[in-house]
């Protein structure tokens, strides 16, 4: 087991402002409308996060937030892009319906090659890049049939993983990738989120997984982002980032907790754009 993180390296990260966020329907056990939401406080944890992002020197872009789309703030649901490809976003419930042909068209216009996904799939919220594969929930939101339209888009073998907990709806609840690093890709999760069958597919793939109690899961600490050295995560979730010290990363506590009403933290405001690999020589 290493106990030296791998390093950081520097990321491309797609943000949206939460000018409109609140919570006015309930498509997760998080949200309650009748509770209210302090949209101010949203913007002022949201452009925390960013700052964070832009210190460690990470790059930042940012998509107009759309009225009448409250949940557009998790951008992490809004695509997914592997190797400079992006898969759109096809969402289960309607009210986030728009957010989909918003985001890809975000990417359209500045020139990326975007697909136009057949299969109901609710972008890196279930679909994780781990090294050379990706780890995909299904159970709540994205179907199986995304994972295989992904895997032919990509050319990536895809794990399909059920998720059973319907507080862990979307993977980057219940999982986080510490490291992408194709020779060795890191990863942290909730076991008490997936499937028998799922865990023992984790298990075999990932034996040195970081494994994250139950108190911590449900601060949405595993709801976090990893340069593959600093981890942003929920501060309540302190066991593990005593875990990540551990492993030799550094956590950097950023909090969310407005936007933990509407069910994300800091990964689901946050949508990595991974480029073109670089040739090999
Ligand atoms: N209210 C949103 C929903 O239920 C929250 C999405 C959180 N995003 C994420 N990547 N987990 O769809």
């Amino acid at each position: 087991m290493s106990t030296t993180a791998p390093g950081a390296t520097a990321r491309h990260y797609l943000m949206c402002r939460p000018t409109h966020y609140t919570v006015s329907y309930e498509i997760n056990p998080w949200m309650h409308p009748d509770r209210a939401t302090d949209t101010a406080l949203a913007v002022q944890q949201w452009e925390r996060l960013r700052d964070v992002y832009l210190d460690l020197g990470h790059e930042v872009s940012f998509i107009e937030p759309l009225e009448g789309l409250p949940d557009m703030v998790y951008a992490a649901n809004g695509a997914t892009v592997v190797d400079g490809i992006v898969y759109s976003a096809r969402f289960r419930y309607p009210e986030r319906g728009p957010e989909g042909p918003a985001y890809q068209k975000w990417f359209a216009d500045r020139g990326y090659v975007t697909h136009t996904a057949e299969h109901v799939n609710e972008g890196e919220g279930d679909i994780l890049v781990a090294g050379e594969v990706l780890l995909a929930g299904t159970g709540f939101r994205t179907t199986r049939e995304a994972h295989a339209e992904i895997a032919v888009l990509t050319g990536h073998e895809v794990v399909g993983l059920e998720l059973v907990d319907p507080h862990y709806y979307h993977l980057d609840t219940a999982l986080a990738v510490l490291s992408s690093d194709p020779r060795d890709a890191q990863i942290a999760y909730h076991p008490q989120a997936f499937s028998p069958a799922s865990l023992e597919r984790l298990q075999e793939l990932f034996p040195d997984a970081l494994l994250v109690e139950a108190d911590d899961a449900a601060a949405l600490g595993l709801n976090a982002v990893s340069d593959g050295e600093h981890v942003i995560v929920a501060p309540a979730a302190t066991r593990f980032a005593d875990q990540l010290r551990e492993r030799g990363y550094t956590p950097v506590p950023v909090s969310t907790t407005e936007l933990l009403k509407g069910g994300g933290g800091a990964k689901c405001c946050t949508l990595e754009i991974r480029p073109v690999p670089a040739p090999l020589r």
